[in-house]
């Protein structure tokens, strides 16, 4: 039986030798519904149910310049579990920026990696001249998928489960949102932050249950910067101003480089959650990408993430003719980036910190029923050395310090693992790890589901996706009780 296809999407990309174009970063166009996916390894678990949501790159049109992986439009895939089968289907993002490119049957805007004179048109991003490809991140929030922009891009809300577009978050200030809003299941809020180019450069936003901007206040830096992600506890909300951020003088000449700031410390605005005072605290310098979590404990706020040992590394020797820093900036094994401990202490306002674990890991995932709580396990991604493609999971149980992994045979690639708890689980870890894999040998794609009890056994499940799909960054899982409006 055919599938039901979409119309094809107009494209004009033409065959390039782009390390980020080809192999598992081949953009897909088609777009798809399959009503019952093939299971071929195992069984799906019955009591496994709700949608494992995952956000990729897919250029379209040919680039205006140097193509870079982030550029790529947004499209989401969503398999659907319930009673032990599972469904699948995959749509572009309708963004305003995907549409005027198809009206035009041309690339509109240039790329991260581009001068900005390459924008036919007025962009997005705190940059200002990017294409909002809500291309990043995606989460659940009030019963709808919310899809975001590396960049501050405008969020785009999605049904998560026919995943038509329904348009932008309306609640979404001027300045936009960052990659990052944090959901908090026990009380249905949803946490963002966004930075740009003019005074007071960050600010820290909240959205009810219902979806209503309740709190949205100024955090003020110094300066522009470049904070990726954020973190909450029950109380609070944890922002960052971090050294490595676009160096002023260039910056006048609309030349977007990232610096490095030498003699800088790390800064973390510690908001109360509701709104309110910032209390600032000094670290050790350094970039964090991505944090797993934090929580209060006793008079401290304790943060985890992934501290780069080397948050602007030099260029990578052996990379292609002109694309030598961007494979350096897209490596975890270049920033050495591992799994670090801040504790913060509202009484005194000293920091302390520590390594929790020596391996090279990122992209962490954790039980969200857990975030913003104390918690004992993450889920972390390693990488193929060289590039921006994971290879594998690491499970960290952060009581005992000990860690397991599981790793993919040569050649297949992840999707970010979250977490999906079984139904009636009370244990942190009573559930599974989702991932969508890019089988490079096969030139295919499946879903797995691994026991995150233990990972090292392997998938428990594996089901046949009906297209290889492209590499991306960020996925999420969300239960059945979270898709009701
Ligand atoms: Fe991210």
């Amino acid at each position: 039986m055919p599938l039901p296809r979409l119309a094809p999407i107009a494209s004009t990309l033409a065959p390039s030798n782009h390390p980020y174009l080809n192999g598992a970063w081949t953009p897909l166009h088609e777009e798809v519904d399959v009503a019952e996916l093939q299971v071929t390894f195992g069984a799906i678990p019955e009591d496994l149910d709700g949608v494992y949501l995952r956000n990729t790159e897919n250029q379209i049109h040919q680039p205006l310049g140097r193509y870079h992986p982030f550029d790529g439009d947004g499209m989401i895939h969503q398999i659907s579990f319930s009673g032990g089968k599972a469904s699948y289907r995959n749509r572009f993002v309708r963004t305003r920026g995907f549409q005027a490119e198809q009206e035009a049957g041309a690339s509109l805007w240039g790329g991260l990696a581009d001068p900005v004179h390459l924008a036919k048109r007025p962009g997005w991003g705190a940059h200002g001249f990017l294409k909002d490809a809500s291309s990043t991140d995606i989460v659940v929030h009030a019963g709808k998928a919310l899809s975001t922009f590396y960049q501050c891009g405008e969020g785009y809300l999605l049904d998560p489960l026919t995943l038509e577009t329904l348009g932008l978050a309306p609640w979404v200030p001027i300045d936009g949102i960052s990659a990052h809003p944090k959901v908090d299941e026990h009380t249905g809020e949803l946490m963002f932050f966004n930075y740009s180019k003019h005074a007071p450069y960050l600010h820290y936003g909240l959205v009810d249950a219902d979806g209503k901007l309740e709190v949205y206040q100024a955090v003020p830096t110094p300066g522009p910067r470049l904070p990726h992600d954020m973190a909450f506890t029950e109380n609070y909300v944890i922002l960052n101003d971090l050294p490595a951020f676009w160096d002023a003088k260039l910056l006048e000449r609309n030349i977007h480089a990232v610096r490095f700031h030498e003699g800088l410390p790390s800064r973390f605005g510690i908001v109360p959650r509701k709104g309110g005072e910032v209390r600032w605290f000094e670290a050790a310098p350094t970039y964090v990408l991505h944090w797993l979590n934090a929580y209060e404990d006793g008079d401290e706020i304790v943060l985890d993430g992934y501290f780069q040992e080397d948050p602007t590394p030099g260029p990578h020797a052996d990379a292609p003719p002109g694309y030598e820093h961007m494979m350096a900036f897209l490596d975890e094994h270049s920033f050495r980036s591992k799994l670090h401990r801040w504790r913060f202490n509202l009484k005194d306002g000293t920091t302390r910190e520590e390594r929790l674990d020596d391996q090279v890991m990122e992209f962490g995932m954790i039980n969200a029923k857990f975030a913003g709580r104390k918690y004992r396990y993450g889920y972390s991604t390693v990488t193929k050395p060289g590039w921006f493609l994971f290879t594998g999971f690491v499970k960290t149980d952060l009581e005992t310090r000990e860690s397991t992994t599981f790793l993919l045979p040569e050649g297949v690639y992840a999707s970010e693992a979250p977490f999906a708890a079984r139904t009636g689980a009370s244990e942190e870890d009573d559930g599974y790890l989702v991932s969508f894999l890019i089988d490079e040998n096969q030139g295919g794609s499946e879903c797995v589901i691994l026991d995150a009890k233990d990972i090292t056994k392997g998938p428990i499940c594996r089901i046949a996706l009906p297209h290889k799909i492209s590499s991306g960054t960020h996925a999420v899982w969300a239960g059945r009780d979270m898709l009701k409006p």
